[in-house]
């Protein structure tokens, strides 16, 4: 199935090859892949600097042509959100995913531990309700899946709540058959929205201390977590610097969209979306770029060529600039919007079209499209 919507795919866009960035059927997403690679050569030779390895983080981008990209550059597998990103990139023959979230539901489940026969899964754990349900998967699958707990390092959604849980669930844990534990996540996502940056590092390091404890906790009780699995773009060079975590789970340094760019040098922009000046008045022009074109969550959109406007709001449709002397966009142009949040912009799209020097060089699809399968479940699952 995931063929057949990559081939479909590159031939619906297939027409753009060639075109020039600006000359595209808006809205559309473009990628340049020039700007991808700095930014992950600059993550790779941030790292390099620090014991943590890392692993991209794909639920914003769902393209297996970029962690491949990632991985060639050293990245040591890759992290997901979904089980259906993480059968995707296992398809796509990268060999150590870790679903960077907890898996519910008979029918996730069980395409999870199928999936499993075929490649290197390892799944976050926070309830041994949950372990349950996955070594029953596994065992009538007959697969076997990895596992790292989660705690709860002060974002408060998943993870167990004290170190003592986190004993409690590994003696669990290691009773089902078919689950081998690994190790730990422990997510400092209230870390990344924070603006101060000396405010971040304290916070950040005092959710990796906790983590700290629950790793000794844990060893003395004869558990030892050969993985340590945390970070994000906000956080990769705080968390990557700390001595007990193993690897970086940042994913959106690829694109940097507003929200991060904001708050993380060193990253360029490299996703964009294409929108159409549909309507103008006096000075205020209108895109056919709104919210079901471009994310935005926690940042505002901004124009690439334009980065001093504010838009006035995101309609479903229509995003709305006022403009002064300083813009030359007239009626029918087209400009490029940089996403306020680029995970929120990728999955309402089917492709990239990947420009390098301006040209449209390849498409790349976007898999798994939109919330959910995608249609994964029909076929070769
Ligand atoms: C579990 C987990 N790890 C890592 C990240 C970091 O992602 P990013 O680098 O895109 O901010 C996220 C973001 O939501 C996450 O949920």
């Amino acid at each position: 199935m995931m063929n057949l919507w990559c081939d479909y795919v590159r031939r619906a866009y297939g027409s753009a090859l060639g075109r020039s960035r600006r000359e595209l059927t808006s809205p559309a997403l473009i990628m340049d892949l020039d700007v991808a690679r700095r930014n992950i050569q600059f993550m790779t030779q941030r790292l390099s600097t620090m014991r943590a390895k890392l692993r991209p983080h794909v639920k914003c981008q769902k393209s297996p042509e970029l962690a491949r990209l990632q991985i060639e550059a050293g990245a040591i597998g890759v992290c997901t959100a979904t089980v259906w990103e993480a059968i995707v990139m296992s398809q796509s023959g990268i060999r150590d995913v870790l679903i960077a979230n907890q898996v519910g539901g008979r029918e996730k489940i069980g395409a999870l531990a199928r999936a499993a026969r075929h490649g290197r899964l390892t799944v976050a754990v926070d309830h041994p309700q949950n372990a349950d349900d996955l070594s029953g998967a596994v065992q009538a699958a007959g697969s076997t899946l990895e596992v790292l707990i989660e705690v709860d390092v002060g974002m408060g959604r998943g993870g167990v709540r004290s170190a003592d849980e986190a004993v409690a669930l590994a003696q669990h844990l290691v009773k089902l058959p078919g689950l081998r534990f690994r190790g730990l996540q422990g997510y400092e996502g209230h870390c990344m929205l924070e603006p101060d940056r000396a405010t971040r590092i304290q916070k950040a390091c005092a959710a990796m201390d906790y983590l700290g404890t629950v790793i000794d906790r844990l060893s003395a009780a004869g558990f030892a977590c050969e993985a340590v699995s945390a970070g994000g773009t906000g956080t990769y060079d705080i968390t990557g610097n700390n001595p007990r975590v193993t690897e970086i789970q940042a994913g959106s340094y690829v694109f940097m969209d507003n929200f991060h760019g904001n708050l993380v040098p060193g990253f360029s922009r490299a996703l964009t979306v294409l929108g159409t000046v549909v309507i103008q008045h006096g000075r205020t022009i209108v895109l056919d770029s709104g919210r079901k074109s471009v994310g935005i969550d926690f940042v505002l959109p901004t124009l690439l060529d334009y980065p001093f406007y504010q838009a006035r709001y995101f309609a479903e449709e229509h995003a709305l600039f006022d403009v002064d002397e300083r813009c030359s966009l007239k009626l029918g142009d087209t400009v490029e919007l940089i996403p306020g949040y680029a995970p929120t912009t990728v999955n309402l799209y089917d492709a990239y079209h990947v420009v390098e020097k301006d040209v449209v060089v390849d498409i790349w699809p976007i898999v798994p499209r939109g919330a959910g399968h995608g249609g994964l479940l029909i076929g070769d699952l």
